[in-house]
């Protein structure tokens, strides 16, 4: 049956038959049904590096006995907003626990990393004439808060703290919002400079630490931490779907921020918040993220080994500085016959295409944790190795760019 008939078989009104027209040409266009985010299924022998559980905690069985143990115990708990928790609340007394730990006055335990970046952006400058500042790079959480608030952004060129300083000085200064790893290829904000930068001349800071906190700075408080920015930096979100390994997000916030916030973020007051053994589990994993500095070292020499061996290969993966490698195929057929590839090969990365980047610039995202064996990171080393040839890496667009930069002797961002 064709795409045409499927879609017709469904009786989807004519506006709705065109988008899915449209989706079906992209996603399943290579004539032999072939879907373009996801390729075969993987075995337990395979090596996974899709998963964002950078200190291999999930399912860790201390925390999965708390769980256990908690929807053993209760008999019944509640379904509803965050707007309604009383200040005795296994929630809100490990949201204080969150902030204690991240050095910040106060805490807001969200759905998602998602609710808490679109919830806080929303809030922050909804109503308000404050130009929205944000790194091109930046998660789409952030750049959806941007729509939700009704703000038109204002984008600077990633990493560039001069182009950063030039829109502040033409707009006045506002709500700089940044992440500090860029979870599309690994990048890291250069904090050190933009942050005082900005603060300097008046900015409020929203600093992203999704891909840092657990796994950066002194027990893993994470980069603004590390840096001392705590009292520059006002706002702090992070995804606790990465080495928190939960379903939830957090905002680290002044004191007093946290009630304004669940009575007027819509996330927040129009969704349900958390269960209680998703609660449970976050902080037993609170308490294993603070003594897992041995999990962090490996996951540092882990990080490095790739590095440099994939560099060495010829791929152009200089941008990641962090646990997170991005092969840059570019055109998105490309990236579905290197997933292939290396899928064939036993390794499975993800997917990464428009909208996460730009159309001709779709990646394989490898996500790096401190549980991969040295077999495993040689078996990985060894397929990128055997397919450069047959993908043709030394061609690919991102190849040619790293040899033109080094060529011209660009300085790496620190
Ligand atoms: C930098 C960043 N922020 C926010 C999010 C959203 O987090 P969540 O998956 O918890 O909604 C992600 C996840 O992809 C992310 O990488």
């Amino acid at each position: 049956m064709s795409t045409d008939d499927r879609i017709k078989n469904k009786g989807y009104p004519t506006f709705l038959t065109q988008k899915i027209d449209d989706y079906n040409d992209r996603i399943m266009t290579d004539g032999q049904g072939h879907h373009l985010m996801r390729g075969r299924a993987a075995s337990k022998d395979d090596v996974h590096i899709c998963s964002n559980d950078y200190l291999s905690l999930a399912n860790h069985p201390q925390v999965i006995d708390e769980q256990i143990s908690i929807l053993n115990q209760q008999s019944e708990y509640m379904l509803m907003s965050a707007v309604f928790l009383d200040d005795q609340n296994p929630q809100i007394l490990l949201e204080n626990q969150f902030a204690e730990f991240f050095g910040s006055k106060d805490g807001i335990l969200c759905q998602s990393g998602y609710a808490a970046n679109v919830g806080l952006i929303q809030t922050v400058v909804e109503n308000t004439n404050a130009p929205v500042f944000i790194d091109l790079y930046a998660h789409m959480s952030l750049w959806d808060g941007i729509k939700m608030a009704d703000q038109t952004p204002i984008p600077f060129r990633h990493n560039d703290v001069e182009h950063l300083r030039q829109l502040i000085m033409r707009h006045g200064p506002g709500l700089v919002v940044v992440d500090s790893v860029y979870s599309t290829n690994g990048s890291v904000c250069p904090l050190r400079e933009l942050v005082p930068m900005a603060h300097g001349m008046g900015c409020t800071l929203l600093v992203d630490e999704s891909h840092s906190l657990g796994t950066h700075g002194p027990q893993g408080r994470g980069m603004v931490v590390e840096y001392g920015f705590e009292d520059m930096v006002m706002f702090r979100t992070a995804s606790l779907a990465k080495a928190f390994a939960g379903r939830a997000g957090l905002i680290l916030c002044p004191e007093g921020f946290a009630d304004y916030f669940k009575c007027t973020s819509k996330p927040s007051i129009f969704s349900s918040t958390m269960l209680p053994y998703e609660v449970v589990g976050l902080q037993k994993t609170l308490e294993l993220i603070k003594d897992a500095d041995d999990r962090r070292a490996q996951l540092r020499q882990n990080t490095r080994f790739l590095q440099n061996h994939i560099s060495d290969l010829g791929y152009s993966i200089d941008d990641s500085q962090a646990q997170i490698i991005a092969l840059e195929s570019g055109p998105e057929w490309d990236t579905i016959r290197l997933r292939d590839a290396l899928e064939s090969r036993g390794i499975f990365g993800s997917v990464f295409c428009a909208p996460a980047t730009a159309k001709t610039r779709s990646l394989i995202r490898l996500s790096i944790n401190s549980g991969l064996t040295e077999m495993q990171l040689h078996r990985v080393v060894r397929a990128c190795r055997e397919i450069v040839t047959e993908l043709d890496v030394p061609n690919w667009k991102s190849t040619k760019r790293k040899a033109r930069a080094q060529a011209a002797g660009v300085r790496k961002i620190a």
